[in-house]
């Protein structure tokens, strides 16, 4: 093979371009969520990412900044009659009825399989009664590889007659302040609902029971009918409405929970472009989840992260955290 000598190079064959850096690779993607450092603020939701090892062939789960697991009760649960979801305009609702293998199955089957990946994994916890939570918890403690909690308190409390946990600065109190205590290895992070009256007072009501992180915020109420057979399209007769549909919304209350807080918020809420993620940054949110993106394209979430770097050097930012809430200091 006769090589090209140096002499008859083009002259462009040593000019190396600018710093020989493409500037996009510069942006430091990182966010610290209290005491947990991301490698990037993208985070695939509760429910919509299965353990996360159903999703582990189409996702580079390394890649993403964490997940949080579908919720974990104490006990196994079957969850609802089908169908379970449904279209709606612009969204979807579902009513899942938080089927999960319970705690113990999920501790000695579904977590050791994990611990092989690099990335965080956040338990999403709930219960029907305050004792379920601390009972999941201490359970949790136990085990090896999970970076957080995500407490679920859109869930009702049989023994308050059914009222949701999180509608309730009172319940907030008292479930929050015990799932702080059983709590001792991990930091806490409490997903608000979205349908209260006041939800900057919940938030300050969370984070004074000692919540380390608030997630902004779980589905709405919602239904779909067909007049024609006055049956509900979902085998429950109502589910939780979530997609782009509700993004201004949750905008809306991430920006109010980032005000009201000290702690770091989490936005989420029909996430699936980079804008979305920048939006839900700049009203204050140090770390945004992905949910129902994940079921029109499984990989959503990764193709986000793949397109953080330049849109943040699109917009002459170096660090991620430049962003986080700018659109509160120029409106404040
Ligand atoms: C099918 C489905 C199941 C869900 N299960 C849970 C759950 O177990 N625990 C929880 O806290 N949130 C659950 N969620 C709520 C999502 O994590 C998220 O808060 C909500 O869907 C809004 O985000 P999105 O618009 O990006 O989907 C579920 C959502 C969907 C669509």
């Amino acid at each position: 093979m006769g090589g090209v000598s140096a002499d008859h190079q083009p002259v462009s064959a040593f000019v190396l371009p600018f710093s020989g850096v493409n500037p996009s690779d510069r942006v430091d993607l990182s966010v610290q969520v209290g005491a947990l450092r991301l490698a990037n603020p993208i985070i695939a939701a509760s429910g919509t990412f299965g353990y996360g090892l159903e999703f582990a062939h189409l996702v580079d789960l390394n890649r993403l900044g964490g997940f949080v697991t579908k919720g974990i009760s104490l006990q196994p649960i079957e969850g609802a009659p089908a169908p379970r979801l449904c279209d709606t305009p612009s969204g979807m609702l579902n009513a899942v009825g938080l089927q999960n293998v319970g705690v113990e199955v999920f501790v000695k089957d579904k977590l050791p399989l994990l611990r092989k990946y690099n990335t965080h994994v956040i338990v999403n916890v709930f219960g029907v009664c305050q004792e379920d939570y601390v009972g999941v918890i201490e359970r949790l403690e136990e085990a090896e590889g999970i970076s957080a909690y995500e407490l679920n308190v859109s869930c009702p409390n049989v023994k308050k007659g059914g009222m949701q946990f999180g509608s309730d600065p009172a319940l907030v109190e008292e479930v929050v302040g015990a799932a702080r205590k059983a709590a001792r290895k991990r930091p806490l992070w409490v997903k608000l609902m979205p349908l209260v009256t006041d939800i900057g007072l919940i938030a300050r009501t969370a984070e004074r029971a000692g919540a380390d992180a608030l997630t902004v915020a779980n589905t709405f109420p919602a239904m779909a009918i067909d007049f024609r057979t006055q049956k509900s399209l979902l085998g429950n007769l109502t589910g939780g409405l979530s997609g782009p549909a509700i993004k201004p919304i949750t905008l809306r209350l991430v920006w109010e929970v980032s005000e009201a807080v000290s702690i770091p918020v989490i936005g989420l809420g029909g996430v699936e472009t980079v804008a979305d993620v920048l939006d839900y940054v700049s009203v204050g949110a140090s770390a945004v989840q992905v949910g129902t993106a994940s079921f029109a394209d499984p990989r959503a979430s990764e193709a986000i992260v793949g397109g953080l770097s330049k849109a943040v050097n699109d917009i002459n930012m170096f660090t991620f955290n430049e962003l986080r809430g700018k659109f509160s200091e120029e409106n404040g």
